[in-house]
């Protein structure tokens, strides 16, 4: 039995062997034919055939395999280990749904995939129901296993980096053993991303074959990379088992995450490109709304906020063109500093003696929508929501709760928790006339303990997820016009599933535009621009021209984060002059495609492009070359070769600016930005 799922340039074959395993047969372009399953008995007593074998969806504990499983799980009687037999599959034009059935116990394990053609990626997650009468406990339930063509070496790309130094690139050969990439933090986290590209060592950014993929996941995940003693190389990911167990009861069904993977034959900028169309035309919610362009005052004023300063500030942000004002962090009840407020999520009475709505309706009156900072997940110990409950916070009853940056973390998996929040912040978002969240997450958890949690207190890890997503996705129905930001002192949670809920995301704390130049090109791996929030604000201001700050920041969602108090008039004007260049472009730069060109020495070079090849921007930077140096020479991507385009005043033929390209001459911290035009 032989299963096919083919998207406009790749095939997923999956086949079943005489000897019962499912199969992964080829990950790859679309082909005439494709292998039948192998058989294998293993070799010699030492490697049983689940170590040579491409299993589809191996489980610990069936026949002799030392490689890593998907699923291990242990039955009410003790037995440790799952061994599946194929029973039916179902097919449809884009989905297809594989039921296998332990063959003993009553467990049945469902692999659904799902296609999307025209993005060349492959939707993946399981479910696994108990039929029985008695509970079964998983430890470990990964979402897909993703294997490459045999025989050959490769390299993995993913994405590492901490707080304030998000969105570092790594490129490193595979070699036996397992690599493993992971969060334990509760979060995505910083650390790592559940990110990977897959390529031979051979693929560049416009060239090559890539097998790229990402978990829709916002809590402990990992992802385990594995060169077997056989020359096979795979990729699992899935949920963390780290601390993991989940206790399914009779009749009860277990869904994993979704992993989404996909396959391109033109270099790591091809493979991005599927991932952000995927993310715009199938993730996102709001996705085709034009995001607008912000002015938050966090980096200028910290927790100093009350109604005549941000009046103020509102004033110059939108004589100079902004169109979305956010009040960070400090507006609330008792909210002076970080040691006290979080949870009691009402208005501070002293900086807001007549609540929030004054400066809301004169923001309004400037022309501009209202939006506001929270961290929903979190509560300072000084504060009338912990005084009220403090058994509400994640902790061991035994163990002292180790405060990070004076606050403690609530227990989303309780439904006390979510109720309270719901009712806190819907009440806000009901009485204001609020358009705009920024959803902040800043520590990670320690004592992961849940007190009276009603089954295993492991699940705490899954079910605080599952937490956020409920109190965020109620919200977000009963408040449609309200877009969302997910930060976690930047770039913390920042992945595929918070994508489903938020339209942004704060990719970084750090906004000193030279080192965002690397943030945003590595952000760009994954997500598409309309969704990196990109500031401009005083960081590098001692050095760095105001257009070189703007510049990067039009490379993505454009706001303001600077002290717009100090700016001259000049400094005023030409900020004007870039939001309204940035309002005449962002259609093209928020969803077009886009091309990292250059990222080397000190120069870097991004394209984008419309999706009918029309029109383009293309911006490019230099940041810091002791002279003598050479000048930034760029090939532009992605163009109609027998049209002509004009750009800086030149004009040549698509083949031309991709083949010849374009010298381009600039001083230490200089930039531009060219329109590209079809004639
Ligand atoms: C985090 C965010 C910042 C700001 C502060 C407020 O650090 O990343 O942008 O909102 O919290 O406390």
């Amino acid at each position: 039995m032989i299963w096919k799922l083919e998207t406009n340039n790749t095939a997923y074959v999956i086949g079943v062997n005489q000897a019962g395993y499912l199969l992964n047969l080829h990950w790859g372009a679309r082909l005439p034919d494709y292998p039948s399953p192998s058989e294998s008995e293993g070799y010699a007593s030492f490697n049983g055939a689940g170590q040579i074998l491409p299993e589809e969806y191996p489980t610990y504990g069936m026949g002799l395999n030392y490689t890593e499983p998907c699923l291990k799980a242990t039955f009410s009687d003790g037995v440790r280990g799952v061994a599946l037999q194929f029973d039916s599959a179902q097919q449809t034009d884009n989905t297809l749904t594989l039921t296998l059935k332990d063959t003993h116990y009553p467990l049945t394990v469902k692999l659904h995939y799902q296609i999307y053609a025209e993005q060349d990626i492959i939707a993946r997650h399981v479910t696994l129901i108990n039929t029985g009468d008695t509970p079964i406990t998983l430890e470990r339930a990964w979402t897909a296993r993703w294997h490459f063509p045999p025989g050959d070496s490769y390299y993995l790309h993913h994405l590492t980096g901490r707080w304030n130094d998000e969105w570092v690139h790594h490129r490193e050969r595979l070699t036996n053993g397992v690599k493993i990439l992971e969060s334990r933090r509760i979060t995505t986290s910083h650390h790592h991303n559940p990110y990977f590209a897959v390529e031979r060592g051979d693929a560049t950014e416009t060239h090559g074959e890539v097998w790229f993929g990402a978990l829709a996941w916002s809590g402990n995940w990992k992802i385990a990379a594995e060169v077997t003693e056989f020359q096979s190389t795979r990729v699992s990911i899935g949920l963390n088992d780290w601390d993991f167990a989940w206790v399914l009861e009779p009749g009860e069904t277990f869904t994993s995450p979704i992993a989404y993977a996909g396959y391109t034959q033109q270099g790591l900028g091809a493979a991005s490109r599927c991932l952000h169309d995927l993310i715009r035309k199938h993730i996102l919610p709001h996705s085709d709304l034009t995001r607008k362009v912000l002015y938050n005052s966090w980096e200028t004023t910290l927790f100093d906020v009350d109604e005549e300063s941000q009046k103020r500030y509102a004033e110059i942000a939108a004589e100079i063109g902004c169109e979305l004002f956010v009040m960070d962090d400090g507006w609330f009840h008792g909210r002076n500093n970080d040691t006290s407020g979080l949870g009691d999520w009402w208005a501070d009475s002293v900086k807001f003696p007549n609540g929030l709505t004054p400066l809301i309706e004169h923001v309004n009156q400037l022309g501009m929508d209202f939006g506001l900072w929270l961290e929903p997940e979190m509560v300072n110990p000084n504060s009338e929501l912990y005084r009220a409950h403090p058994d509400w916070v994640i902790h061991f009853a035994t163990r002292q709760r180790t405060p990070a940056r004076n606050q403690l973390i609530l227990n989303m998996a309780r439904p006390d928790v979510q109720a309270y929040l719901i009712e806190k912040i819907d009440r806000l978002l009901t009485e204001h006339n609020i358009r705009f969240i920024k959803w902040d997450m800043n520590r990670n958890v320690s004592e992961p303990g849940w007190q009276d949690a009603p089954r295993d207190q492991r699940e705490l890890w899954v079910r605080y997820v599952h937490g956020v997503y409920h109190v965020w996705e109620t919200l977000k129905n009963n408040h449609p016009q309200v877009i969302w930001q997910s930060c976690s002192g930047g770039g913390g949670r920042a992945d595929l599933g918070i994508l489903r809920l938020a339209d942004q995301i704060w990719i970084s704390d750090n906004t000193e535009p030279t080192r965002r130049l690397a943030m945003q090109a590595n952000f760009s791996r994954i997500f598409p621009p309309n969704t990196m929030e990109a500031w401009v604000t005083d960081m590098g201001e001692q050095t760095i021209p105001l257009a070189f700050r703007f510049h990067v920041s039009m490379c993505g969602v454009l706001g303001v984060g600077a002290n717009i108090s100090r700016w001259t008039d000049a400094q005023k004007a030409e900020a004007a002059h870039w939001i309204n260049e940035y309002k005449r472009v962002r259609h093209i730069i928020q969803q077009g495609d886009v091309f990292q060109l250059y990222q080397q020495d000190g120069y870097y070079a991004t394209q984008y492009l419309s999706q009918d090849q029309r029109n383009g921007v293309l911006f490019a930077f230099r940041t810091y070359r002791p002279e003598p140096t050479t000048p930034l020479v760029i090939r532009l991507q992605g163009l109609s070769p027998d049209h002509t385009y004009t750009i800086n005043g030149v004009s040549h033929s698509g083949a031309y600016w991709m083949t010849i390209g374009m010298t381009i001459q600039l001083h230490n911290f200089g930039s531009i930005m060219w329109d590209i035009h079809q004639v």
